[in-house]
């Protein structure tokens, strides 16, 4: 054909400028909107506290977070006499695990005890891996505990006399990328989705 008719003008090179054009505009209007936030948790990335701890697990063997370097891990502080808040964190903790599947190997959560004095080595091991046989609780000196914890800056009162006092603490999840840097700080309350979607990001390299 010696020459192009009208219509393949109108039918391709319209469109694709159209197109053009459309995508140009798509990437201006991009350029302005705010960047979708990448994690549901509060990014916390670069704070220079809650970097590590050095403690004992459940099973007797010392624990420090670079044991678990390669691993996304998840740590919160508590107490297993806790009446709501602990299991509950808990509890979203293991169902992140479940919605993970296969990818949940290469979580590790921590549990850190509050309370030194009744919660033995014996009672965590029967108490943490209840939610996910996976699951370490940590223990160590009540010094040790203390000055782990403000250097978390988790922040813990005892309320009552005797045996049965009860321990008001911070409520809240650290969270740290493969490389053990602390990322993520999840508020009492964030929901399995919630957490499973922060930890599958971070083990994307996010
Ligand atoms: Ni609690």
């Amino acid at each position: 054909m010696a020459t192009c008719p009208q219509g393949w003008t109108r039918r391709v090179i319209r469109p694709a400028l159209a197109a053009g054009l459309a995508a140009l505009l798509a990437g201006l209007l991009a350029a302005c909107s705010p960047k979708p936030a990448l994690f549901r948790a509060n990014d916390i990335t670069g704070v220079r506290y809650a970097t590590d701890f050095s403690l004992t697990d459940h099973t007797g063997r010392p624990r420090s977070l670079a044991d678990s370097r390669g691993k996304v891990v998840l740590l919160f502080f508590g107490f297993t006499h806790c009446p709501d808040v602990c299991p509950t964190t808990l509890a979203e903790a293991a169902g992140a695990m479940r919605l993970l599947g296969d990818q949940a190997e290469r979580v590790q959560v921590l549990f850190i005890t509050l309370d030194p004095e009744r919660d033995t080595p014996a009672l965590l091991a029967r108490y943490v891996p209840a939610f996910d046989a996976r699951f370490l609780g940590l223990h160590g000196s009540p010094e040790t505990i203390a000055a782990t914890a403000k250097a978390f800056r988790v922040v813990a009162q005892k309320v009552g006399e005797g045996d049965d006092y009860t321990i008001d603490h911070t409520a809240g999840s650290y969270l740290y990328d493969p490389q053990g840097r602390v990322r993520l700080f999840a508020p009492y309350g964030s929901s399995a989705e919630a957490l499973a979607a922060d930890l599958q990001a971070l083990l994307s390299g996010a």
